[in-house]
């Protein structure tokens, strides 16, 4: 299919839309102009099947890739029953895949989701039986194929999804321990900072409580260049016609253009068992051991660790971290001068970045919009971005030369 008639639906998290829509236009090497404008939680545009291909392959920070199957004005489960009667799902998959439905709703009027959801299996089934006299299955857990149904007051939506397993699995992290971010939630932290272009200088970053390794992991894969579905299954290789040939070829290019990273990567954090994690993850994603080879783990207390490695005149680094919130933080020689709440560890944090890691940029993402008063620190950007159901912002501080000069003598 060379013509792009398919209308494409790249859903990710509320605050990145305009970080997407730049890798969109990027991947696919459009101008922003030919993409239609970001919706609320996505962007929207044409595409073909090798576009699907390439959004699966090298997207970091959509959740998945839809396409839309049906839009249509609705008042009742029947209208619903038969949109999604009326579309050619026979021309995407066959009647031996397993399939399931996702339903979600904004100001629908009707009483059931659930059964607005039946209703399209249904029509699903009865539009297999009435050509091919037999209907696929429905499998809910690991379903070959999944639809979406978004209903608004007024209209329903049909997709397919061309993932299958949402793209923040990337497939390499098995191991994690509390609270561990997302993958697109870390790369759209690193698409905020300008990580890309900075790792081409050769800027140096650092994550101080790196947990199991995810934002250190993402910032060295696209230092080396590796796209990030590499390393997994789409749910568009089952397609009926799938063509294995120009998949393969989108995989070899990919391959292709890996590098070794040009900046340095850190990561570090107290505990000893996150660490051995993250050092597993990374060693699982990338080839020859390129990601793993691009990152210096370490053990030890974000508020002793001294940088990692020395700023030459002139050069910037780059502090960033996802930092534990509310839960009590064991640290070596800080964890008594902490309340319950682990309070005090940000103005901690604080002056040690201020005496130690002057030229350092530091980047925090927290849902406490009050973080800078507690840190006694002016930030020189917030950008909003939603942790799941948490609203955060990512703060910058710029650790700029004298602060540790003030430091000293508030202590005097
Ligand atoms: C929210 S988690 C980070 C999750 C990580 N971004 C991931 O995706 O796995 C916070 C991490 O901070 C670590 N931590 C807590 N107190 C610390 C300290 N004083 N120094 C260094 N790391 C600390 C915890 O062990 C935990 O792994």
């Amino acid at each position: 299919m060379s013509q792009k008639s398919l209308s494409l639906f790249l859903p990710c998290a509320a605050g990145v839309e305009d970080f997407l829509r730049a890798e969109v236009g990027q991947t696919l090497g459009r101008s922003h102009s030919s993409l239609s404008q970001s919706q609320r939680g996505g962007v929207a545009l044409m595409g073909d099947q090798s576009d699907v291909m390439l959004l699966n392959l090298h997207s970091r920070l959509c959740q998945r890739v839809l396409i839309r199957m049906a839009h249509a004005p609705y008042r009742s489960e029947l209208d619903i029953y038969e949109v999604a009667k009326a579309v050619e799902w026979d021309a995407w998959f066959n009647a031996s895949r397993t399939f399931k439905i996702e339903i979600t709703a904004q100001h629908s009027p009707l009483k059931s989701l659930n059964f607005a959801a039946l209703r399209v299996k249904d029509a699903i089934c009865d539009r297999f039986r009435d050509l091919v006299g037999e209907r696929p299955s429905v499998d809910t857990r690991y379903a070959d194929m999944r639809v979406y149904v978004h209903l608004t007051a007024e209209q329903v939506t049909l997709y397919l999804d061309t993932s299958g397993e949402p793209l923040f699995k990337r497939g390499w992290r098995e191991e994690v321990g509390e609270a561990p971010l997302k993958e697109t939630l870390a790369a759209a932290m690193l698409a905020a900072i300008g990580w890309e272009q900075a790792s081409s200088q050769g800027v140096p970053l650092y994550d101080p409580c790196c947990g199991s390794g995810t934002i250190a992991i993402e910032a060295a894969q696209i230092a080396c260049h590796i796209a990030p579905g590499l390393n997994r299954f789409f749910a568009f290789e089952k397609f009926d016609g799938f063509a294995p040939e120009p998949w393969e070829a989108l995989r070899q290019e990919a391959l292709a253009r890996i590098r070794t990273s040009s900046a340095a990567i850190y990561a570090s954090d107290v505990a000893h068992r996150m660490v051995d994690f993250a050092q597993r993850n990374a060693e699982r994603a990338g080839p020859q051991d390129m990601v793993s080879k691009a990152i210096h783990f370490r053990g030890g207390d974000a508020l002793q660790r001294m940088p990692p490695v020395e700023l030459a005149a002139g050069q910037a680094g780059l502090l960033i971290l996802n930092p534990p919130y509310g839960e009590r933080i064991e640290t070596g020689g800080f964890s008594k001068a902490m309340t319950e709440d682990g309070q005090d560890f940000f103005a901690l944090l604080a002056t040690h970045w201020k005496q130690n890691f002057a030229g350092w940029t530091g980047w925090i993402l927290s849902p406490d919009l009050k973080l800078p008063t507690r840190m006694r620190l002016k930030e020189s950007r917030r950008v909003p971005m939603w942790n799941g159901p948490i609203e955060c912002r990512l703060f910058k501080f710029d650790m700029v030369k004298g602060a540790a000069r003030e430091v000293k003598a508030a202590q005097a």
